[in-house]
């Protein structure tokens, strides 16, 4: 399956992704998680990045795209994908569908996750991620660690993202809210969109989302 997982900041996109792609045998793709590696490993890639992340707004098309298809082109990615925080505007999900006709591919589904904007500033403003791995994701509140501050996963150091201060969220949501959006009708011109509520708990989300996408299959 090749699925699209689209959400505003917070929504539990990478929380969902990491359980979908277990349950769908497909590699969760994630630029944020791509970028956040090129940036622990002080790339030039890395730096650029960083530059826009920190401010809340998009790193540019052209290497966002080509940092893109360079992960979907790895072996791990013949047979299907999870992509999560790409395509985040038109002209990248225009990218995306050149891509994958070129390979004679098509998207399966694209999900929705609607989430309240109080709520997505409580999850940002709880969470905590893990120095090792940006997938080991942790909320002070909803998903504490057990032992505070550190990764019940890989003991790693819990830390909060740079880009997860208030006034980098509102650009955020903002930059969602002009720029990403719009991806979701240009996705349901091609039916493929199917939206879930993804308030509640992590495996009841889960599951909603399963049946959700059994139903595009
Ligand atoms: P990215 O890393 O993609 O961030 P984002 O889209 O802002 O999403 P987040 O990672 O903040 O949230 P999430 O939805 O994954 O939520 P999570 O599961 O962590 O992008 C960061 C930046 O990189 C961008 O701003 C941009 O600069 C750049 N970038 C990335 N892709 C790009 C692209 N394609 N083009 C250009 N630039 C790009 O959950 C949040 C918290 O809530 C966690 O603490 C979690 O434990 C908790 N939680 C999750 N689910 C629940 C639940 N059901 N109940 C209670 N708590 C929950
Ligand atoms: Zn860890």
């Amino acid at each position: 399956m090749r699925i699209v997982l689209v959400g505003p900041p917070g929504a539990g996109k990478g929380t969902q992704a990491a359980f979908l792609a277990k349950n769908l045998s497909i590699p969760h793709i994630s630029t944020g998680d791509l970028f956040r590696a090129n940036i622990s490993q002080q790339t030039e890639l890395g730096k650029l990045a960083k530059s826009y992340m920190d401010k809340g707004e998009l790193v540019p098309d052209e290497v966002t795209i080509a940092m893109a298809k360079d992960r979907m082109e790895q072996p791990d990615a013949e047979h299907g994908f999870l992509l999560d925080g790409f395509p985040r505007n038109v002209s990248q999900a225009e990218a995306l569908d050149e891509m994958l006709s070129a390979e004679a591919m098509k998207l399966d589904g694209v999900l929705d996750l609607e989430v309240p904007e109080d709520e997505v500033v409580r999850r940002i403003a709880g969470r905590r991620i893990c120095r090792n791995d940006s997938a080991h994701v942790f909320h002070v509140t909803y998903k504490p660690a057990k032992t505070e501050g550190v990764c019940d996963v890989c003991g790693g150091e819990l830390y909060q993202r740079d880009d997860d201060s208030e006034d980098t969220v509102r650009t955020r949501l903002e930059v969602y809210h002009t720029q990403t959006e719009p991806i979701i009708d240009y996705y349901k011109a091609q039916g493929l969109v199917v939206t879930i509520l993804a308030l509640g708990k992590v495996e009841e989300v889960t599951a909603r989302a399963m049946e959700a996408l059994s139903r595009q299959a």
